[in-house]
């Protein structure tokens, strides 16, 4: 993450002192927490809500109710020079903002791939009647196709009939563990709004991003669009990636069984500009809060509007994503010298090490975690699984209590009959065979993300299996 020119006194990041729109985060979770404290330190004046009190009491008391890689120096900064504040009162929120963000939650639904709307809802009903001045209210979270329009259909019904409340649109795009740079210096901004007056006033409340670029001299696409497509543009994104990770997987597999190195593979073809080398990871599969929901509502928004047949695609992506958990499971029998038999791979009493927790590295996010998947397959299998993770333990401890958790490396890896590398934290990345060699029963590593230097390991007298390499 770049830091260059925040300044640490109260001053905003911009100094341009310009009258800015205030601003209201309607659910301060990883997506809305972040952008209140990055829309503040533009210098804007922000109000968060959630009717998560305990959140609420943490941000309010300058801490951090969730892990953001630099958010907490932007809260106590900005929650000490004012400009940044919470509340747990919708009445407030309403009388503050001009410009009203909704950050919440967009989960599935449950035993349905659609997206639940239900914490969109009741922030807008609850929001609506109390509305007293002309303002615009912004939907920031990942929504299916034709809820902006929605949207402005409840706030038409619930508020006041001579109060002018419109609905406007624009995704965002951050990625957790880079969230802050993500907010601050996007890749892109998408605008959509119904007037020309939403449209000014949009422009306002993120002009300091525009701001912010100009003074490090950079520049940020502005795409001004109609709600379908700002809408879509969230979730096309989404699945696009998801595609990227679930090809080179695909490919892995090819690589496996036709004797090629997949990481040379990725490599290579990420030199032609056209295809590019980001997110052509081959590994376990992807995992999150984000990808894979987004996906599965994607397609099921897909089938209620037609169009089912032209996104059929997408859940082939999804299940060369979740093959790859359980090709993990028949490697760990391979490895181990156990049965991969009709009935799937059989581990019973073999003593397996998980290293890594989270989705992915840098944060303590486990939300469909594919290396805590992988973990409970392989224990309903019979083996006995300890995990180890720099960050995630807690949360996997409190989701899933019947897994083994150790509190450091070395007691993670006693008496290991398979290591298996699920997560690739830079700690993981840099370990020493030799050392390790030392620790486990039997030196055998599993690098379910390629992080590791097959030979260096080998060098070391470990038997080494990566991912379709
Ligand atoms: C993702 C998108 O990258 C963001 O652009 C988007 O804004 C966000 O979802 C969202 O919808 O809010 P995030 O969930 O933070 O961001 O995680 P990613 O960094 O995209 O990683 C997702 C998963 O893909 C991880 O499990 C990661 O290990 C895996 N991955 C990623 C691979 O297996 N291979 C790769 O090459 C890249």
């Amino acid at each position: 993450m770049r830091s260059a020119n925040l300044p640490n006194e109260s001053e905003s990041i911009l100094t341009s002192g310009a009258a800015r729109p205030r601003l209201t985060f309607i659910g301060v979770g990883p997506l809305g927490g972040t952008y209140a404290a990055c829309y503040a330190e533009l210098g804007y004046e922000v109000l968060g809500y959630d009717v998560d009190a305990g959140r609420i009491e943490k941000f309010a008391a300058g801490e951090m109710p969730f892990y953001e890689r630099g958010l907490d120096t932007l809260v106590r900064k900005n929650v000490d020079n004012g400009r940044l504040r919470f509340t747990a009162d919708p009445a407030e929120v309403a009388a503050f903002g001009d410009v009203h963000f909704l950050c919440v939650g967009t989960p599935s639904r449950p035993n349905s791939d659609s997206a639940d709307l239900s914490y969109m809802e009741s922030a807008v009903t609850t929001l609506a009647p109390l509305l007293k001045r002309r303002c615009i209210v912004v939907g920031k979270s990942t929504v299916p196709v034709g809820t902006a329009a929605w949207v402005q259909q409840l706030i038409d019904k619930l508020s006041d009939t001579d109060v002018q409340v419109e609905v406007a649109w624009s995704p965002e795009f951050l990625q957790e563990a880079n969230a802050v740079d993500d907010v601050l210096r996007p890749n892109r901004v998408v605008l959509a709004a119904q007037s020309d007056w939403a449209s000014e006033l949009l422009q306002a409340a993120h002009k300091g991003v525009f701001e912010l670029a100009a003074m490090e001299d950079r520049e940020v696409p502005l795409v001004i669009t109609d709600f379908a497509t700002a809408e879509l543009v969230k979730v096309a994104s989404n699945a696009f990636l998801s595609t990227k990770i679930s090809f080179i997987n695909a490919m892995a597999d090819l690589c496996d069984v036709a004797g090629g190195d997949v990481t040379d593979l990725a490599r290579a073809m990420g030199y032609d500009a056209r295809i590019g080398h980001r997110f052509l990871r081959a590994g376990i599969g992807f995992g999150g809060g984000c990808l894979p929901k987004d996906l599965r509502a994607l397609a099921a928004r897909g089938r209620e509007l037609g169009v089912g047949e032209s996104l059929r695609f997408l859940s082939e992506i999804e299940d060369i994503n979740l093959s790859r958990r359980t090709k993990v499971v028949r490697l760990a029998a391979e490895l181990t010298g156990r049965e991969n038999g009709p009935n799937g791979p059989e581990l019973s009493g073999v003593n397996i090490t998980v290293l890594g927790a989270t989705f992915k590295p840098d944060t303590d996010d486990i939300r469909d975690s594919p290396a805590l998947d992988i973990a409970r397959r392989m224990r309903s299998e019979g083996a006995t699984v300890t995990i180890y993770d720099p960050m995630g333990l807690d949360n996997a401890r409190a989701r899933y209590p019947e897994l083994r958790y150790a509190h450091n490396l070395s007691e993670a890896v006693e008496g290991a009959e398979l290591l298996c590398l699920l997560t690739e934290w830079e700690e993981f990345r840099h370990l020493d065979p030799a050392a390790l060699g030392e620790l486990v029963a039997q030196p055998r590593i599993l690098d379910g993300r390629n992080a590791l230097d097959p030979q260096l390991w080998k060098n070391a007298g470990w038997t080494y299996r990566g991912m379709g390499r």
